[in-house]
């Protein structure tokens, strides 16, 4: 054999190869065009055929042998650095840490329980797919009266009637007719109506219901609950305002404003330039629903409200169109911080 490549072998054997730098100087000696090997293979072509065959052969072991050592290395070194590296810890949390964050609607809803569970009312649940009775006849809604056009929704039989409820005041009848009075509830939940979907309005929305019904619960108790709400809810300063209105179930009603918190009162956009903003519907609750419900007007009397949870989210955080709420734009949701 050529001792030339005897010593080849030799070199081929020890290289040290610890870096991608010592990984190219190797393979530009050995395995490049230009590198030794290559040159022996050039010289061969001229040699005598007898010697040709013999060198052509040990040639050719060294070849193999210089290319396996280049790939075992050039794999040794990138597993060393997919995984090896000493400075980097697997097992720490990824950075950054994507926790999400609450739902606007979630963080309303979690403030209006806190201030009303301050006021000893509890919160209560009800079904969401509801019969004609507790959505509307209970509540003192006749058949074909026009009250009933304003809360058209998506019906999931005909006959008998069962629907999506169009508010949280079915609750409030499920609570009095299984159980006794004294109540103080809140009953906070989903609601469905079909209307056409804008920046105002959507077939899916928020309420939450209150419902207080004692021995000797007065319209004065019923203003200045929510009177006290809205100055939890929105800061000291803002004032109430009660409207005369119409609801089947309450009697008198009233509409609540507040004033608005984007112009104090002044005229803006959002209030219309009225200085007000209705966040809630409400009244002393109509005989006829404490009657429905085996309750004796007579003996106890109660006030009831109804507020809107995308409302009052869109007066807290200056949002200025519902539809953000359910599209789930992660540039949107991200922006509420639950505070812990
Ligand atoms: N249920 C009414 C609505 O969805 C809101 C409401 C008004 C609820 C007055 C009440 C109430 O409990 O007393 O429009």
């Amino acid at each position: 054999m050529d001792p030339r490549i005897k010593s080849i072998e030799d070199q081929v054997n020890n290289f040290l190869i610890k870096t991608k730098e010592d990984l190219e100087s190797y393979r530009l000696q050995f395995i490049s065009k230009k590198g030794v090997v290559s040159s022996l293979f050039d010289e061969m072509k001229t040699m005598a055929s007898e010697h040709k065959k013999q060198m052509g052969k040990s040639l050719n072991d060294l070849k193999q042998l210089a290319e396996e050592r280049f790939k075992t290395a050039q794999e040794a070194l990138e597993n060393n650095a997919s995984t090896a590296s000493a400075d980097v810890d697997l097992t720490l949390p990824m950075i950054p840490n994507k926790t999400g964050s609450q739902h606007p609607l979630n963080l309303t809803r979690f403030r209006i329980i806190e201030i009303f569970e301050r006021l000893g009312f509890n919160v209560e649940d009800g079904p969401e797919i509801e019969n004609d009775w507790h959505n509307f006849t209970a509540l003192n809604f006749p058949e074909n009266h026009p009250a009933r056009e304003m809360q058209d929704t998506f019906f999931v039989e005909k006959n008998p009637d069962v629907l999506l409820r169009t508010h949280t005041s079915n609750v409030q009848i499920r609570l009095m007719k299984n159980r006794k009075p004294p109540f103080r509830a809140i009953m906070p939940g989903r609601v469905y109506r079909n209307e056409a979907i804008s920046a105002r309005a959507h077939c899916f929305f928020h309420q939450v219901e209150g419902l207080y019904v004692d021995k000797n619960v007065g319209f004065a108790d019923l203003k200045q609950t929510l009177y006290h709400f809205a100055k939890e809810m929105f800061g000291k300063e803002t004032k109430i305002r009660l409207r005369p209105s119409f609801f089947p179930f309450t009697e008198p009603s009233a509409e609540i404003d507040i004033s608005c918190l984007i112009c104090h009162g002044k005229g803006c956009n959002v209030c219309k330039y009225s200085g007000w903003v209705e966040i809630a519907g409400s009244g002393m609750v109509h005989p006829n629903v404490l009657r429905n419900c085996g309750i004796d007007p007579e003996e106890y009397t109660g006030f009831a409200f109804g507020m809107g949870i995308e409302r009052i989210t869109m007066l807290r955080y200056s949002i200025n169109d519902l539809r953000l709420f359910s599209e789930n734009d992660i540039r949107f949701l991200k922006q509420f911080k639950p505070v812990i």
